[in-house]
């Protein structure tokens, strides 16, 4: 059955919503048939496929030419696109006119903002236009340069208060699920009590109604060191060496 906003709305607090990043038609298609509920085709596109150190170089018409190539898919998971760096603060016209874009060009189904209570109205014009909005709060990899690198968030009295009253704030402009990343995970657990919003952690903790991994973490495609709470389900950079080598030694050796 199609996974749609409904439909994970309605998980909230039953069994664990599973979501993974894709950002080709490859991976949407076998991460669907594994039964993933939801596809983020993430601006981590930068930092995974692209080679980019940060987020903060992807642009929408990146963001929608990957997203067509998952939604080609046709997966059961419910596709979400990300807006990148700058896209939620800008206007409002240019706002939903790049959303707008990401449904009707990519062929997403929602769309990811990263921030809280001070985009919460532009969260809920876009859902008010039509567009669902997947909050992001907590660490905002968009922001890297503002925090000088990457840190858990809501260990402290005042943060947690502030990000209990962003989730808050999001689902009032009508979110249809949080992310929550590298948030403390009394914190989290706090949350997602008090909302009425599946909330999707990374790096979290485990007290939420889901969770979210870049599928290069898990895969092991990611060069080099990938997050703590990332589990390596497999070492797929060593065997396509291994694949890539074995074909060059065929070539080399005169074998067809
Ligand atoms: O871009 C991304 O992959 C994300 C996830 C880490 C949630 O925003």
């Amino acid at each position: 059955m199609k996974k749609t906003v409904q439909t994970l709305r309605s998980a909230k607090g039953q069994t664990p919503l599973v979501a993974l990043t894709a950002y080709d038609f490859i991976t949407a298609r076998l991460a669907d048939q594994a039964g993933v509920d939801l596809l983020l085709v993430g601006d981590s596109l930068g930092t995974t496929v692209l080679g980019y150190p940060n987020t903060v170089k992807v642009t929408l018409d990146m963001m929608i030419h990957h997203t067509a190539a998952v939604a080609r898919a046709q997966p059961k998971a419910l596709v979400v696109t990300d807006l990148p760096f700058g896209w939620a603060t800008r206007p409002w016209g240019e706002l939903l006119a790049g959303a707008t874009r990401c449904l009707q060009e990519g062929g997403s189904e929602a769309v990811k903002i990263e921030g809280g209570k001070e985009i919460a109205g532009s969260v809920e014009k876009l859902v008010q236009s039509g567009i669902p909005v997947l909050g992001h709060i907590g660490l905002l990899p968009q922001q890297v340069h503002r925090y000088g690198g990457y840190r858990k968030f809501g260990k402290t009295g005042s943060e947690k208060e502030s990000l209990l009253r962003d989730a808050l704030a999001l689902e009032e402009a009508g979110a249809f699920a949080l992310v929550l990343e590298m948030v403390d995970a009394k914190t989290t657990a706090l949350i997602t009590q008090e909302t009425k919003i599946p909330v999707i952690g990374i790096g979290s903790g485990k007290d939420c109604d889901g969770q979210i991994l870049v599928s290069s973490d898990i895969l092991g495609l990611t060069p080099g060191p990938i997050p703590k709470f990332a589990k390596r389900y497999d070492d797929l950079a060593a065997r396509y060496q291994q694949a890539f080598s074995a074909y060059a030694n065929d070539v080399r050796s005169g074998k067809e």
